[in-house]
């Protein structure tokens, strides 16, 4: 996977280097170009924001930069929009992010994230980016952040994660929450009695059978304490007719 990220922060973009994000780049399975927005900017003052029209706070990044920064990333507009890249503009004011769409994300060949700062990026950067882009507006959550740095950081490291080859062991990938629309059960390890706490029996009992059973009952628990929206918006097939009678 090719990754572009544009952004007056370039420093922000480090921990790419880092861990088994830093590791997938070395091995090849991930290409990153991390790019200085104002590298497109003319004036001696390198300026890439400006008032916003119609009045109202703070200022709004201006669209040249943007649109000379996607015609050398993308000088060639694709044939068929279906394959061209899809760019992310993190926006509280966009989709809300999720592991169902790191999963569409990870299987793209290209991504370009166009890091936002200030109260945000002209309109007009967007309308014109979709004529060759399948651009995307996409919201960590509702609270808001200074800038979408941070919010790439996060989308990278979920859709890194899921593409073939970054984890070893790929059933994690399924065990974990958000995997099944569920979130997961607690997990142990040794000692089997820390602090006078011990680590439950069905775990310590070798029969998978129980053990699976168990996970699903905590798995189930949980996700009803800590997150009810999950379960009321779960889909039929993910509750089966074993979980009612448990
Ligand atoms: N930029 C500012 N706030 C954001 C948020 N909540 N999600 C994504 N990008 C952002």
């Amino acid at each position: 996977m090719r990754v572009d990220v544009l952004t007056i922060f370039p420093d922000y973009f480090a921990p790419l280097s880092l861990s088994l994000i830093g590791k997938a780049r070395t091995t090849g399975l991930l290409d990153v170009g991390v790019h200085d927005l104002r590298e497109w900017t003319h004036d001696v003052h390198r300026t890439v924001d400006d008032t916003p029209y119609g009045g109202g706070p703070g200022m709004v990044m201006r669209p040249e930069p943007w649109g000379a920064a996607f015609d050398t990333l993308l000088p060639v507009p694709p044939e068929d929009l279906d394959v061209a890249p899809v760019l992310i503009v993190p926006t509280p004011a966009g989709e809300r992010f999720s592991q169902a769409l790191a999963a569409d994300l990870a299987a793209e060949q290209r991504l370009i994230f166009a890091c936002g700062r200030y109260e945000g990026i002209d309109q007009r950067v967007l309308e014109d980016a979709a004529t060759r882009m399948r651009v995307r507006e996409v919201s960590l959550g509702d609270y808001v952040l200074f800038g979408g740095e941070v919010a790439v950081l996060v989308m990278l490291e979920a859709v890194v994660r899921l593409l073939p080859g970054v984890i070893g062991n790929a059933d994690s990938l399924t065990e974990e929450s958000h995997a099944n629309g569920l979130l997961e059960a607690p997990l142990y390890t040794k000692p089997a009695v820390w602090r006078g706490r011990e680590v439950p029996e069905v775990l310590r009992s070798g029969d998978h059978g129980k053990i699976a059973k168990w996970r699903r009952a905590q798995s189930l628990l949980r996700t009803a304490a800590q997150r009810p929206d999950m379960l009321a918006s779960a889909a039929p097939e993910t509750l089966d007719k074993h979980d009612v009678a448990t």
